[in-house]
């Protein structure tokens, strides 16, 4: 398959498979990989160090804008006051023009697979292929919690994640939407391997017909 500079894009909600998926995609087609859900997490991170509040724009933006790259690979950055920072600072609009440029070069460089949330819609508008992944709520739900190693009731974990998923969507700025040239692809039904596949026969479409 074609892979030089193809951007390929992967959004969708919370936990419903983007990452293994987005991951897999780089590794088979030699591109590089950008979680950029980490950019969100690691300036949350940086704001709750501060004692400040993630939902203050200007705290927020100011962490962005002190971000290394060396922010993105600490270990504490996943957690439900991590998920809920990453979307507070994620709602304020100066925080995403500050990220904005970061990822637009990661990607150009040498072609990317990239999983988000406004990566088809924003980040790369032109992206050569982009796929919105989604599952069901409960699967989700399922599934993070089974990450967290099954610790805390599961209904907690929906209702934690449904607010999330609600703030992504509601928010003005880069909201979380499908693009309107994005195929989806629900996992509810499929386990990792198949939701690979399936993403793999998307792209050999799209790759061949705009070849
Ligand atoms: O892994 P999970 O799907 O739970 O979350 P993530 O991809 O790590 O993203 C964490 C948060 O960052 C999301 O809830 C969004 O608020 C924000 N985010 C965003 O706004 N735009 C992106 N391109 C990526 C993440």
């Amino acid at each position: 398959m074609r892979a030089a500079r193809m951007i390929v894009a992967v959004d969708g909600p919370a936990a419903a498979g983007k990452g293994t998926l987005a991951r897999r995609l780089a590794a088979h087609l030699g591109l590089p990989y950008l979680d950029t859900g980490l950019l969100y997490r690691a300036t949350g991170r940086l704001v709750l160090d501060a004692g400040a509040d993630p939902a203050d724009p200007a705290a927020a933006e100011a962490a962005a804008r002190r971000l290394r790259a060396a922010d993105l690979s600490r270990t504490d950055l996943r957690g439900p006051a991590q998920d809920d920072a990453a979307s507070k600072v994620a709602a304020v609009p100066g925080v995403r023009a500050a990220l904005l440029e970061f990822q637009r070069r990661f990607g150009e460089e040498r072609g990317a697979v990239l999983d988000g949330r406004d990566i088809g819609t924003v980040v790369f508008p032109q992206a050569t292929v982009k796929l919105f992944v989604t599952a069901s709520a409960e699967a989700r739900a399922r599934r993070r919690h089974a990450e967290r190693g099954g610790q805390g009731p599961l209904a907690e974990v929906a209702a934690e994640m449904a607010a999330r998923d609600a703030r992504d969507a509601g928010r003005d700025v880069a909201p979380l939407a499908p693009a309107p040239d994005a195929v989806l692809l629900d996992t509810t039904a499929l386990d990792a391997e198949a939701a690979f596949r399936a993403a793999l026969g998307i792209i050999a479409a799209k790759v061949k017909l705009s070849a």
